[in-house]
C-alpha cells in the first residue's frame, strides 16, 4: 500500500484542560445536491453541517460517482490504495462539496463512474458488483479509522450510515487495532445488503465472521447485520422506530440481534435544513411566503395546476404527495380509495418514480381523471419543493417510516399532512383533534390501521378541516411555526459521540 501522508488541518485546542469536540468519519453512500435517491442524502448533507456548528471536526466519506466528481472543488489528492483482492486500486481525495463540506472522495472509475444511479443501473437493476463496490467503501471507512492509518487526520467516531458502509465496524474488529469507535446509523431496516457467503474470502473477511453471532444471515452475508453486530453502538432515525425494529414485523429478521444490543441503541429524530427548506426564500417556488403571508402561498397552488393541467377550482382542496414508489410509502392505499378522494372532490399530484405496477397505475388514475388527477413520473428536486409549497395537504400513509423528512418539509410549508402513526410520523406530526387544537399543536391527520379505509377517514378529516378556513389557519401555523431543526438532535449525537471517544 503506498499512502501519502493525509495532511488535512488539526483543530488546536488553547485550553488543554477543556476537551476537543470529537472528529467524525461520516460514511455516506449519498449526499446533497451531489447524488440523492432518498433522505438519506439530505441527511448526509445536513447533519454534517449542523455539527459543525457545533464544533464537531467532521468529513464526510462518500464513493466517487462521476456526479460527486463533477461537483467538487478544492480538490487534494491524499492517498493511493494499489489493488488488493477483490478491490481495484483506488485514489482517496480531500475536496470541498457544494456547500462547503469537507470531503474525503474514494475515486475508482472503474466502480463508482457509471451512467445510472449510485445502487441500480439505469434499467433499474441492483449493480451486479454492488458487494465489491461498498465494500471497498466499507473498508476503506475502516481504514482510515484505524490505528494503522497513515492519515494524520484521524476519527475519534466512525458513523456508518446504512448497510452500504456496514461492513467497516467488521473490517475495524478483524484489521487490527481500531483508532475510531464505531456508530452503525440505520435510516432503514428494509435494505440489509446480502450478497452470497463467497463474498466473505473475497472481500477479505475472515471465515469466522460467517457466524450467527456475526454477519451471517440465513447462510448469506449480510452487511447490515455486521454494523449491527460488531459496531460499538447503534442508532436509528426516530425514537418510535427504534422501539418498533426490535420485534417483528419491521425488525425484518434483525430484530432478536436489535433487542439483545438495546442498552447501546439510540432513535434521534432527523431534523431538516431549513436553509433549503424554507417557504419564504425558496428560489423553487413561484410565490414566496411565511406564516403571515399564508395568502401568497395559494399562488404556488395556481401554477403548479397551470403547469400540470389541473383545472382552477377554489372549491377544490388539492392533494399532494412526492415519494419514491415503493410498497414501504403506501401509495397502494391512495391508489384504492382514489375514486372517493376525487368524490371528496379534491384534486391529487403525485411526483414520484418506482415500482412499475405503482407507476401504472397512477398513469392509469391520470388518464382517467384529467383535469383532477396528475402525475409526474420522475426525480425533479426543484418540483418537489414546488409540490411541497402548492398542494393544500400532503399525503404520507408509509406502512413503516423510520423517520421520513417530506411530513416536516410539509409542515413548514403549511400543507399539514395526512400519516400513519409509524416511526418518524408518529414522532413528528400531532394529531388534530379538540384537545391539541385547544393547546395548538394540531399539524396534521394521524390513522393507525395500514387500510384505505383508515386512511380515507384521516384524508377526509383533513378536507373538513380545509374547508374551515379559520381553523386550516391555525393547524397550518401551528405546522410552520415548529422547529424541526438540528440542532437539538446534533446535539444529542455529538453528547453520543463524546461518549464513545475512545480513552486517551
Ligand atoms: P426516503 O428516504 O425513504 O425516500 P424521506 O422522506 O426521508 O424518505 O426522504 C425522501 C427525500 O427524497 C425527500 O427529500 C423527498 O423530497 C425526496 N424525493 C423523493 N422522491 C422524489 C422525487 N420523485 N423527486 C424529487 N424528490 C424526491
Ligand atoms: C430512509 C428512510 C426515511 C428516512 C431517511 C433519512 O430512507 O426510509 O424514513 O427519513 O432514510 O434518515
Amino acid at each position: 500500500m503506498i499512502w501519502n501522508k493525509l495532511a488535512l488541518p488539526r483543530i488546536e485546542s488553547l485550553r488543554p484542560d477543556v476537551p476537543l469536540p470529537p472528529r467524525l468519519l461520516f460514511a455516506a453512500s449519498e449526499a446533497t445536491p451531489m447524488t440523492k435517491t432518498g433522505g438519506l442524502a439530505d441527511v448526509a448533507a445536513a447533519l454534517p453541517a449542523a455539527l459543525r456548528e457545533l464544533e464537531v471536526d467532521v468529513r464526510v466519506l462518500l464513493p466517487g460517482y462521476s456526479s460527486v466528481l463533477s461537483a467538487i472543488t478544492h480538490v487534494q489528492p491524499l492517498a493511493e490504495l494499489p489493488a488488493l483482492g477483490a478491490f481495484p486500486a483506488c485514489k482517496l481525495l480531500a475536496a470541498q462539496g457544494p456547500d462547503r463540506q469537507q470531503l474525503i472522495v474514494l475515486a475508482c472509475p472503474e466502480l463508482y463512474e457509471r451512467a445510472g444511479g449510485p445502487y441500480l443501473d439505469a434499467a433499474g437493476k441492483d449493480w451486479p458488483d454492488n458487494a465489491v463496490r461498498f465494500g471497498l467503501f466499507s473498508y476503506v471507512a475502516a481504514l482510515l479509522s484505524a490505528d494503522s492509518s497513515p492519515c494524520e487526520w484521524r476519527p475519534d467516531v466512525l458513523q456508518c450510515n446504512d448497510w452500504q458502509s456496514g461492513l467497516a465496524p467488521a473490517y475495524l474488529r478483524f484489521g487490527g487495532r481500531p483508532h475510531a469507535s464505531s456508530l452503525m446509523t440505520v435510516h432503514n431496516l428494509a435494505y440489509q445488503g446480502i450478497f452470497a457467503p463467497s463474498f466473505v474470502p473475497r472481500l477479505g473477511l475472515p471465515s469466522q465472521s460467517l457466524h450467527i453471532d456475526g454477519l451471517e444471515y440465513h447462510g448469506n452475508m449480510s452487511f447490515l447485520k455486521a454494523g449491527l453486530f460488531y459496531a460499538d453502538r447503534i442508532s436509528t432515525v426516530s425514537p418510535t422506530y427504534a422501539r418498533e425494529i426490535q420485534s417483528e414485523p419491521l425488525g425484518f429478521g434483525l430484530h432478536g440481534l436489535l433487542a439483545g444490543r438495546n442498552a447501546v441503541l439510540d432513535g434521534i429524530l432527523n431534523g431538516i435544513d431549513e436553509r433549503a427548506w424554507n417557504p419564504a426564500t425558496d428560489p423553487a417556488l413561484h410565490t414566496n411566503y411565511d406564516a403571515d403571508r399564508l395568502p401568497d402561498k395559494a399562488r404556488n397552488k395556481t401554477e403548479l395546476r397551470r403547469r400540470f393541467g389541473l383545472r382552477q377550482n377554489p372549491e377544490l382542496p388539492l392533494l399532494g404527495i412526492v415519494s419514491r414508489l415503493i410498497a414501504q410509502k403506501g401509495i397502494d392505499l391512495v391508489v384504492a380509495c382514489a375514486e372517493r378522494l376525487v368524490a371528496l372532490p379534491a384534486q391529487i399530484i403525485v411526483l414520484g418514480t418506482g415500482d412499475a405496477d405503482i407507476e401504472h397505475d397512477l398513469a392509469a388514475l391520470a388518464r382517467d381523471h384529467a383535469g383532477t388527477v396528475a402525475f409526474m413520473r420522475g426525480f425533479d428536486e426543484s418540483l418537489s419543493h414546488l409540490i411541497e409549497a402548492g398542494a393544500d395537504i400532503f399525503l404520507m400513509p408509509s406502512r413503516f417510516e423510520p423517520c421520513g423528512l417530506n411530513q416536516m418539509y410539509s409542515q413548514r410549508y403549511g400543507t399539514p399532512p395526512v400519516v400513519r402513526r409509524t416511526g418518524g410520523l408518529a414522532d413528528s406530526v400531532v394529531d388534530c383533534t379538540p384537545a391539541t387544537l385547544a393547546i395548538d399543536s394540531a399539524t396534521g391527520f394521524v390513522f393507525d390501521s395500514p387500510t384505505p379505509a383508515a386512511f380515507l377517514a384521516a384524508a377526509t378529516r383533513a378536507v373538513h378541516t380545509w374547508r374551515q378556513p379559520d381553523l386550516w389557519r391555525q393547524v397550518q401555523r401551528n405546522g410552520m411555526t415548529r422547529n424541526f431543526s438540528w440542532t437539538a438532535s446534533a446535539r444529542r449525537y455529538r453528547d453520543l459521540y463524546q461518549t464513545m471517544r475512545p480513552a486517551t
